[in-house]
């Protein structure tokens, strides 16, 4: 059920003050999956809900992850995932994997609301550092995380490699000279 706050944005052409229910973020549940397979597709994936219920079911019963949705009057408005990571060089800390708003609810503060509430995730499990990719080509994510304090650290190329079956690839231990082997 939506909250009973309100928040309002002026209208960019209308100079209108639009008054919006300030939505409930609240953790995702199995029943979720159809409006987070809809919501997914306007992030740019196209998955069934088939597979959206398959990692979403994953994603719920792991610690390691946390996915909140922003519920509205009219439905699920937007989700984000946030999961606890550690490497070697820096140690533990939360990384936003996703986040979606629906673009009919976007500028009235939800990402905001379901980034506070993946902090807080973070927060109450010691992380002391949240982190996000934001793909340089897509436009609102820049302005939207600096306006909430993250600041850019570095660019950089995602590669990708598509493993086939059976194959060991090209950075696996080469066979050794049989003479070596004695
Ligand atoms: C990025 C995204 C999640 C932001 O969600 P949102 O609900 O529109 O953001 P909010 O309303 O909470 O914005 C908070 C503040 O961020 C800034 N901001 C957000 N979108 C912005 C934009 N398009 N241009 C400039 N500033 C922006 C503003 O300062 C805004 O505060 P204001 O509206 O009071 O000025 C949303 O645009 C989206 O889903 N985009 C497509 C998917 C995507 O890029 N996901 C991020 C992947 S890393």
């Amino acid at each position: 059920m939506a909250g009973l706050n309100q928040r309002s944005r002026q209208c960019s052409w209308c100079q209108i003050k639009e008054v919006f229910p300030v939505p409930e973020i609240r953790p995702a549940r199995s029943s979720d999956a159809p409006a987070l397979t809809q919501l997914t597709r306007e992030l740019g994936y196209d998955a069934s809900q088939a597979v959206i219920s398959a990692r979403l079911m994953t994603l719920l019963t792991s610690e390691r992850y946390e996915i909140l949705v922003a519920e509205g009057e009219s439905g699920l408005l937007g989700w984000v995932v946030v999961e606890r990571r550690i490497a070697l060089e820096f140690g533990e800390r939360a990384e936003l994997t996703g986040l979606v708003v629906s673009s009919e609810a976007r500028r009235s503060g939800v990402g905001r609301g379901l980034v506070t509430g993946a902090e807080n995730w973070a927060r109450r499990r010691g992380l002391a550092t949240v982190f996000v990719r934001a793909d340089v080509t897509r436009e609102a994510p820049h302005p939207f995380y600096e306006s909430l304090g993250y600041h850019r650290e570095k660019t950089q190329h995602v590669y990708e490699h598509k493993l086939k079956r059976g194959d060991p690839g090209p950075g696996s231990p080469r066979r050794m000279p049989a003479q070596s082997r004695l």
